[in-house]
């Protein structure tokens, strides 16, 4: 039905019509006996397999896919929260997934973190905050190539700042929007981006108000977020209602809709970005020499169909979708095995 120009036709859509695009094949049944291994789903009497196990199993198909591909994997990027660290937190040097990280840039692989967290100062520095575990690590590491340290960058605020490891810097340098901005994102009215900024401002200040929220709201140069008082920690239901509610706000408003825009609840807090992760990921793909999505993995916890910002990389790449950093780290284990596994065939 793809190849006719016809997918919503397809029987998978029609039975899951939020599915997107698929870029490989998923070798479900090999999964399906890695997960049951695990996981001892076959052999369990009174609980059915759960959305979680279902989770693991397209995970585990996605990373054996991508091994054994003929086109090899070139690009992967991270969401920040709750994927390579706790929510809120910053990666440490001792974290499990630095030295994984530090692998993949050892294979020629390019990482990418690509972060909803905006942060507009060329210095890189609160980047660096959140990262420093990580970035220390490759400023200290002798094994990797000037090159290999190079492939690091930092996408922030969805698809609105990149930043590059620089050798000589032995940090990040901010890369000029000329050298990386979609043209779809270049010809965004400024106008159109600041009457969408406006209006999610007074659509959060009005929610916070009428639902009586402990909470305020911040306005940044390319996102405004409602955040709770100190000390605070608002229910899902209560982040669920402001995201729901901002959300058919902005989509009936005609500046929004000439731009793009990503609403979504952060798990604590809930924002509205200008751009979205899969332009973050488009822009790394091309500012690398055109990757092809078969060739590029996102790793994310935010892909439930509202409300979510990794769910749009689906757009642009292949998708795993993990719970916690532990799940990062085991995603990455079972990527290095089954690459190493396929090249000992090949
Ligand atoms: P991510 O999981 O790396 O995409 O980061 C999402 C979290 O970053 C949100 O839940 C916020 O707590 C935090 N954050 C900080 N600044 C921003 C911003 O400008 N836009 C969206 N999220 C932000
Ligand atoms: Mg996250």
């Amino acid at each position: 039905m793809d190849r006719n120009g016809t997918p919503q036709l397809g029987r998978l859509q029609q039975l899951v019509p939020s599915i997107s695009g698929f870029f490989t094949k998923l070798p479900l049944e090999k999964a399906f006996y890695i997960e049951d291994e695990r996981r001892s789903i076959s052999v369990r009497r009174l609980v059915a397999p759960s959305f979680n196990d279902i989770r693991l199993i397209l995970n585990t198909a996605q990373a054996l896919a991508l091994a054994q591909s003929s086109t090899p994997l070139k690009l992967v990027t991270f969401d920040g929260d709750v994927t390579l660290y706790e929510d809120g937190k910053s990666l440490a040097q001792d974290a499990k997934v630095v030295p994984r990280l530090i692998n993949l840039l050892s294979k020629d692989i390019i990482v990418g973190v690509v972060t909803a967290a905006g942060y507009n100062e060329p210095s890189g520095d609160k980047y660096y905050a959140r990262l420093k575990g990580l970035i220390d690590a490759i400023v200290n590491d002798t094994n990797l190539t000037k090159t290999q340290k190079e492939n690091f960058t930092v996408m922030g605020g969805e698809s609105n700042y990149l930043f590059r490891y620089d050798d000589n810097k032995q940090g990040l340098l901010w890369v000029d929007p000329k050298e990386w901005l979609l043209e779809t994102m270049a010809s965004w009215d400024e106008t159109d981006i600041l009457n969408t900024l406006d209006l999610a401002q007074s659509t959060l200040k009005g929610l916070q108000k009428s639902l009586n929220l402990p909470a305020y709201v911040i306005r940044k140069h390319r996102g405004v977020g409602l955040v709770p008082n100190e000390g605070i920690k608002l229910s899902r239901e209560q982040l669920e209602e402001v995201v729901l509610s901002t959300q058919k706000r902005l989509e009936i408003s005609q500046s929004a809709q000439r731009i793009k825009f990503c609403a979504f609840d952060g798990g604590a807090d809930v924002w509205v970005d200008i751009a979205s992760k899969d332009l973050g990921v488009e822009s790394l793909q091309r500012y690398f020499g055109n990757i092809k999505p078969n060739q590029t993995l996102h790793i994310g916890d935010q892909f439930s169909s509202v409300g979510s910002n990794d769910f749009k990389a689906r757009l642009a790449g292949c998708t795993v979708w993990i719970a916690n950093p532990e799940e990062t780290v085991q995603v990455l284990d079972d990527l290095d095995k089954y690459m190493i596994e396929e090249e000992a065939f090949r």
